[in-house]
């Protein structure tokens, strides 16, 4: 995850790249929120190749991010990011914002409104440096300080879409559950579901949120307070699982899924494992339980079982900026925040309560006008 001051990893002494410092949330150590703190003087490199500075206008916060707080996938980061965590950590892994400059080789220009998703972190400062690769053009018809909202969830849905294999073009005989409608994944993915014209897209949440969900597009809404979803969906083709269940508390749900059905789930425990038993003996844990789960759920209950995995993937993000743009989805932020109200937002998401999206806002686009977008 997470590096921070990147100037530590460019040590040479014959090249040493220029870096400006600027206001960020740091953590100097592992631990509850109360390790958040803001700076002023957090430093970001210039850009290089093919990455671009932004100068960052909004964020949001993710569990992951409350989750790597406190140290979790501290290894399994630095291992798919490339990138050591040392101490003082940026943390944050997605933001919108303009491009203040790019490298020579990059795809985008000056003054670009851009969004992006940083699994290494470094959101939560008012610039950031990375690769233009996890970055797209920002949807034109919503204002940068909301557009940071979406990356992160839209690269994590873009993995179950990759697992479950939907698509736009076969949605429209699918009968998709999602348990868990209301948070970050759920209500991106019940708009998603919708503009592909799913057939039926079913979900559960809370007392307080049966409306929202309705609203983005459920046709069927489970109160899971009232109703046990087990008893009263079956013969669904998907089951999105967003909740941390244990493995029975999964294997509970099967019986929703028709013959051949496909369980995906977005908690699995593969990032866990490398951190008790470091990655080599973590991955191979990881593969055992999932080979378990697969022949389980084939050999016992007729289904499909796999793990969805959130990469970066700029073409999806291409595709989101579209369906915003065309009206078909839209931000579902309940709170917003600024960095220093950094540790309500954490606190909330701990408390698995959050409702939608939790917006951080680093600077507002006073200049925003749809009528002005082009195109
Ligand atoms: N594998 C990956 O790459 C990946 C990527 C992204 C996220 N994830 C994981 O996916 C999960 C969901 O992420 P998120 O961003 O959607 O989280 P989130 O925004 O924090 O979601 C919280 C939501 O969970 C709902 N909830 C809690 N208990 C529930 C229950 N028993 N039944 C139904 N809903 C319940 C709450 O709804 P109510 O208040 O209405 O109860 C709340 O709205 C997290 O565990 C996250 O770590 C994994």
């Amino acid at each position: 995850m997470f590096p921070t001051s990147a100037v530590k990893r460019q040590p040479s002494l014959i090249f040493i790249r220029y870096a400006s410092a600027c206001k960020a949330i740091v953590q100097n150590s592992f631990g509850p929120s109360s390790v958040l703190e803001v700076v002023d003087d957090y430093k970001v490199e210039e850009p290089k190749k093919k990455e671009v500075l932004v100068e960052v206008y909004g964020s949001s916060v993710n569990p992951l991010d409350c989750q790597q707080r406190e140290g979790f996938g501290k290894r399994f980061f630095e291992v798919t990011t490339g990138q050591k965590a040392t101490f003082p950590i940026c943390p944050g892994c997605e933001f919108s914002g303009k491009v203040l400059k790019a490298g020579p080789n990059s795809s985008f220009k000056v003054g670009d409104r851009v969004f992006g998703a940083s699994l290494a972190g470094r959101s939560w400062a008012e610039r950031i440096c990375i690769n233009d690769g996890t970055v797209a053009l920002a949807p034109k018809t919503i204002p940068l300080e909301v557009a940071g909202t979406f990356p992160k969830v839209a690269i994590s849905v873009s993995g179950f879409l990759k697992a479950a294999n939907l698509h736009s073009d076969n949605c429209r005989d699918k009968r998709v559950f999602i348990n868990g409608g209301s948070g970050g994944i759920g209500t991106f993915t019940i708009q998603l579901l919708k503009s592909y014209g799913a057939k039926e897209i079913a979900v559960t949440c809370g007392p307080d949120n049966v409306e929202l969900c309705s609203e983005l597009g459920a046709h069927t809404v489970i109160n899971y307070k009232k109703e046990d979803f087990r008893e009263v969906l079956r013969d669904f083709d998907v089951y999105l699982d967003c909740i941390n269940s244990n493995d029975e508390d999964r294997r509970s749900g099967y019986g929703v899924l028709r013959k051949g059905g496909h369980y995906l789930t977005l908690v699995f425990p593969w990032i866990g494992n490398t951190d008790e038993s470091g990655l080599l003996w973590g991955t191979l844990r990881a593969i055992s339980w999932l080979a378990r789960m697969k022949r389980d759920a084939s050999k016992n209950f007729g289904l499909k079982f796999d793990p969805c995995v959130g990469m970066p993937d700029q073409k999806f993000l291409v595709e989101t900026a579209t369906l915003i743009d065309a009206g078909k989805m839209r931000s579902v932020v309940s709170q917003n925040f600024s960095l220093e109200d950094m540790k309500m937002a954490h606190d909330i998401i701990d408390s698995g309560r959050a409702k939608g999206k939790l917006n951080v806002i680093l600077k507002k686009e006073e200049d925003f006008m749809v009528e002005n977008v082009e195109g």
